[in-house]
């Protein structure tokens, strides 16, 4: 990497980040094409969020990615915030060029999903209602699902959200109940989505939320989680003949989604994925 006088910085601001997989995604995309941008990692602490952002903007930032714990409260620091953003109630991107917040996790799940089946008209099942659940679900509504149906331990965090998303008017047919009842609806479900951690390192061996007996070959069964990349959820997918979708896509195209809102650029995701797996196997 060549910084110059002229170079743009982005970066990300979370606490903490110095096990994030950003920077080497995005600088090998900036490499790729010859884009005068560097990628960095800044450790903010929730009192210093404020500071933080009024500092980048006189810095002349270009753009921060956002992670935890300050998706949510960045909000109030913004001039703008794209209309999903704002359903969804968090911010993982910001444009300085604006001052104004985007949510790509959202779309990076639908994109990741996307590359196997169209989500218009399906009938999609989420599993789990925290924060990568918010996420997605609006954007599930947003690209045309026919039903969308939310499973949590906590049913009444499911209900929460489920209320939120038929409340945005994407969506007509929203329903909420407890992740024990999962089997029953996998029958007539055509997406299950899993954005509980289970199966995440190191618990690698949890027993997953479904399992090949109870999935159809046409079941489409993305799981949020990307480390390991096959999950036991996604083994289980699988052994059924159904279609498995891999968490670190979604980490990809929100990445990508990002790259596009700074750059204005289509960015070049196969570099990308191949600096995410790079980093990830070192780990
Ligand atoms: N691929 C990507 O780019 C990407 C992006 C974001 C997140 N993720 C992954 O998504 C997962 C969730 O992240 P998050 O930010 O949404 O977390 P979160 O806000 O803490 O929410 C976690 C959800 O999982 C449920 N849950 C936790 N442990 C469970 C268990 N043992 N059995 C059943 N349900 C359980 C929780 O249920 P209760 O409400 O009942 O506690 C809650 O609904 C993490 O593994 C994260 O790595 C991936």
């Amino acid at each position: 990497m060549n910084i110059k006088g002229s170079t743009n910085i982005v970066g990300l601001i979370g606490h903490p980040v110095e096990h994030s997989f950003s920077p080497p995604m995005h600088n090998a995309a900036f490499k790729q094409l010859n884009l005068d941008y560097a990628y960095v990692a800044f450790d903010v602490e929730p009192q210093n969020l404020k500071s933080a952002i009024e500092g980048a903007e006189s810095l002349g930032i270009r753009g921060l990615n956002v992670t935890i714990p300050h998706k949510i409260d960045v909000m109030e620091y913004l001039d703008d915030i794209d209309e999903v953003a704002g359903l969804i109630g968090a911010v993982n991107t910001i444009d300085f060029k604006d001052m104004k917040g985007y949510n790509t996790d959202g779309i990076g799940a639908v994109r990741a999903i996307e590359e196997v089946t169209s989500i218009k008209d399906k009938n999609v099942v989420v599993a789990g209602a925290g924060g990568a659940s918010r996420a997605i679900s609006f954007y599930i509504a947003k690209y045309g699902a026919k039903s969308l149906t939310i499973l949590n331990r906590n049913v009444e965090k499911a209900q929460k959200l489920a209320e939120d998303v038929l409340n945005s008017d994407l969506i007509s047919d929203v329903k909420a109940d407890s992740i024990s009842e999962i089997t029953s609806y996998l029958n007539h479900g055509d997406i299950l989505i899993n954005t509980t951690p289970v199966g995440m390192h190191p618990n690698i061996n949890d027993k997953p939320i479904a399992s090949a007996g109870n999935m159809h070959d046409d079941l489409v069964v993305f799981d949020a989680v990307y480390n390991p990349n096959e999950t036991v959820l996604l083994k289980e997918a699988i052994k059924a003949n159904a279609k498995p979708v891999y968490g670190i896509k979604m980490l990809l195209y929100q990445g990508a989604e990002s790259f596009k809102i700074w750059t204005g650029r289509e960015a070049p995701v196969d570099v990308m994925e191949e600096a995410l797996r790079k980093t990830i196997d070192l780990k």
